[in-house]
This record gives C-alpha cells, structure tokens and sequence, in this order.
C-alpha cells in the first residue's frame, strides 16, 4: 500500500497573530480515519489552530500543507460564535452546510433538501428539523452544528470544543456520535477541549498546548494534570 497523503500537515509552524505568536513551532498530521484531541487551558492557542488549518489564518513561520482542498473541512466553530437569538430553524441552519457548492442564485436541489434529513436523522435530531435553533438545549444545538458540518461532504471533520456548554449527559451522546463519524465513516475528525481526562477517554492521538508549545501524548496517563 502506498503511503497515505496527510490532510493537513504543519511543520515547525510557529501561529497566532500579527503582533503576536500563540503557538511556536508545531508539528502535526492528520491522515484519512485519524481521531485526533487537542487539549490545553483556555487561551492555549487551540481555536487560534483550528483557524490557521482552516485558512482564516496566516502561519507566521514553518509551513502549513493540505492534502484536501478548503471545501473538504467541516468545521463545528466554538458554541458561543452563533447568536443565540437569531430567528432560523434547525433545517435552515443545516441546509446552509450545503451553499458552498451551489451556483450564485441556485436553489437549493431536492436531492439536497433529503440530505438534511438523513444527516438530521445520522446525528439523532431528526424530529427537530421544524424547531427553532435558539429554543433547543445545548447538546441538540451541537448536533445540528454538527449535522451542518456534514453536509459539506468533509473529509476531515474539525470541532472546537464541541462538548462545552452541553449537559453531562449529552457530552456522552456527542462523544458517541463524533467516535461513530470516524469509526463508520472513516472521516478524519480533529476536536478540541479544556478536558484533559475526557480526552484520554476518547482518543490516544493527544496533541497538549499550553504556553506555546504543542507536545503529543500517547495513550492514558496517571498524570491528569497540565
Ligand atoms: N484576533 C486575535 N488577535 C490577537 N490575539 C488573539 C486573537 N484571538 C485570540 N488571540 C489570542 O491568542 C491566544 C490564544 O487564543 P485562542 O486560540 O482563542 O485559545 P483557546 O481556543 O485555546 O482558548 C490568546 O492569548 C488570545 O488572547
Ligand atoms: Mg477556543
């Protein structure tokens, strides 16, 4: 078998900010079927990642390379970037995963709107599909952001701290379902959290960032703290 080709790669890529870098030389790849957690404390630089991989951020040195193109990531943005007032139901919120790849002024296909549906259906929320998204609770609110993302088609499926602000209940039933993406679909799924014990629950890919650095931690450790 030839050797796979990674979807994102970063070599000693030093990220962050004009004035400012986050995160100094990291190291990453991520190929087709990985499971791969990023964990460290708020303000560590993980949303500041997730957007250099996703192109609305520059790398300040080192070198960012995709073997997808942008069309291909899913992106789940931390919960608190939506307006939680915004008047627009689940099937609007979700049907919007599928714009990118609509002609300026099309419709969108029929084929399309019975998407929604089975992707609706795929993350449990089938029923809600004629609720308003603001009235939902927390964890049906990331599985339709998360049924959003798939409607792109993603290859590689990126979700920024996806079990925050839901219930301890729903943080299982999320962590299923993205374990169930990977594992039934093969997609690469990269997510995030301040979790450092969940995290060694879910997965033995662990890339920690604190203070600037990035390290990988294999497996479970008796060491739960930073
Ligand atoms: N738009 C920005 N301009 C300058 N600095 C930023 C910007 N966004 C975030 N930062 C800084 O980058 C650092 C990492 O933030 P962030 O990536 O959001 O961390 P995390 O997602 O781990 O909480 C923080 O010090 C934050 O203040
Ligand atoms: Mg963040």
């Amino acid at each position: 078998m030839g050797k796979l080709l990674p979807l994102v790669r970063l070599h000693r890529a030093t990220l962050g900010y004009a004035n400012e870098a986050v995160l100094h030389e990291i190291d990453l790849e991520m190929y087709p079927g990985d499971l791969v957690a990023m964990a460290g404390p708020n303000g560590s630089g993980k949303t500041t990642l997730f957007r250099t991989i996703l192109g609305f951020l520059p790398v300040l040195s080192g070198s960012l390379t995709r073997g997808c193109a942008l069309n291909e990531f899913g992106y789940v943005p931390q919960s608190a970037a939506l307006d939680a007032t915004f008047p627009i139901t689940v099937r609007e919120i979700v049907e919007m995963g599928a714009y990118g790849r609509l002609r300026p002024f099309e419709r969108l296909p029929t084929a399309e709107k019975n998407r929604v549906d089975r992707v609706l259906e795929q993350v449990g929320v089938g029923d809600l599909a004629a609720r308003a998204f603001f009235s939902l609770s927390g964890g049906q609110k990331q599985r339709i952001l998360i049924a959003r993302a798939l409607m792109v088609g993603p290859r590689i499926l990126i979700l920024d701290e996806p079990l925050s602000g839901v219930d301890t209940e729903s943080r299982a039933a999320i962590t299923e379902l993205l374990l169930k993406i990977n594992r039934q679909e093969g997609k690469a799924v990269f997510f995030s959290s301040h979790d450092l014990r969940m995290v060694r629950s879910v997965t033995k890919k662990i890339l920690r960032v604190d203070r600037g650095r990035a390290s990988w931690e294999e497996g479970a450790a008796a060491d739960h703290s930073w």
